[in-house]
């Protein structure tokens, strides 16, 4: 089995959560990173500890699971061996040859640019200038240092044998749809296309072997840095209705907004979405807080999920109640 798993919206829908649930529940073998590199802030709560992940898959917590980091992905030494320290997972986690790797340079000339600070509101993490240099055939890439020879494989090999084998992997990426430098409201994006297909070529596998795109949508909207927000709420109704976010990486405030079906259902099409995941369904709907069972569920939630399925077309499969990985309903 191939799941993918991509954010609708503009990130922090909580893919990290909904990964690691897949992740621990449905025997997945390998866990492959794609997206752009350690500009993505991802939350994973298990067994009572909280890790900030900026490059590690957030599945880590499957502990017989393999992680992956593909090709089309950016690193940073510095982050990615602190990563490994903090979450234990020597010996089981390991990079293309062909993995980018960021340097201080490409922070640097992030943050020298007053055109990513201020128009675009970008973290600087040097993805994007790694991203020039890759294009420019000047970047180098994991192989050429020392330091990440022990870590180096062919990703799309490994990756291709285990599903060949029977096996089941999952793909995680970073930001969401409409961060995508394609189709996002460009040019408040990210610097690479975050979509499902893009996803599968950053670690090498080919488009006939998905089996399932799991898209998650938070119950309400949130955007950080620029671009339009539709319906966007002052800070103080935000507050109010307890939507008020801070980002993973840069700790600022984020943007609120009620649910919008319509994005919704232009994300479901841009990544052939076959199953929904809903987060935060604890803050709109308080009735559900921790819930896991079906049985559980209030007349306003499957109100709400008539709505989402109508709308979009495409079957509700899970439902996040808080930020515990097994806090989750399965439909
Ligand atoms: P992505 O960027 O999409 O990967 O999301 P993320 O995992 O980075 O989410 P982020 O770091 O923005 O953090 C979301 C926060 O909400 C984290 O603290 C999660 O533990 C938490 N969270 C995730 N799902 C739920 C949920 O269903 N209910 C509640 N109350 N919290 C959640
Ligand atoms: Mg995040």
């Amino acid at each position: 089995m191939l799941y993918i798993v991509v954010g609708g919206f503009y990130g922090d829908e909580g893919k990290g959560k909904i990964t690691s649930y897949i992740a621990t529940t449905k025997k997945i073998d390998a866990i492959a990173r794609a997206g752009v590199g350690t500009n993505a802030g991802h939350t994973v709560v298990h067994d009572g500890i909280t890790y900030k992940l900026r490059t590690i898959p957030s599945g880590f917590v499957a502990d017989h699971a393999k992680l992956f980091i593909g090709a089309g992905v950016y690193i940073n030494e510095e982050i990615l061996f602190k990563e490994i320290e903090t979450t234990g997972v020597q010996g089981r986690i390991f990079l293309d040859n062909q993995t980018g790797v960021i340097t201080e340079e490409h922070i640097a000339r992030e943050k020298a640019s007053k055109h990513l600070t201020d128009e675009i509101g970008s973290t600087c993490s040097g993805s994007g200038a790694a991203g020039v240099d890759r294009v420019l055939r000047q970047l180098k890439v994991a192989k050429d240092y020392e330091t990440l020879q022990p870590l180096l494989t062919d990703v799309s090999a490994e990756l291709n044998q285990i599903l060949d084998d029977g096996g089941s992997v999952l793909l995680e990426g970073s930001q969401a749809t409409f961060l995508s430098v394609y189709h996002g409201g460009y040019p408040h994006t990210t610097s690479k296309d975050v979509c499902a297909a893009a996803m599968l070529s950053d670690v090498g596998i080919g488009p006939t072997r998905v089996d399932e795109v799991v898209i998650v949508f938070k119950a309400f909207v949130t955007r950080v840095g620029e671009g339009h927000l539709k319906n966007e709420l002052d800070f103080d109704e935000t507050k109010k209705r307890g939507w008020d976010e801070y980002g993973t990486v840069t700790g600022r405030p984020r943007r609120a907004a009620p649910f919008d079906f319509d994005l919704a259902k232009k994300a479901c099409q841009l990544n052939g979405a076959t199953q929904i995941a809903l987060t935060k369904m604890d803050i709109v709907f308080p009735e559900v807080q921790g819930a896991t069972s079906e049985d559980q569920l209030s007349e306003n939630v499957k109100k709400f999920i008539v709505q989402v399925e109508s709308k979009t077309g495409v079957p509700v499969k899970y439902l996040s109640t808080g930020p515990g990985s097994q806090e989750v309903i399965e439909l």
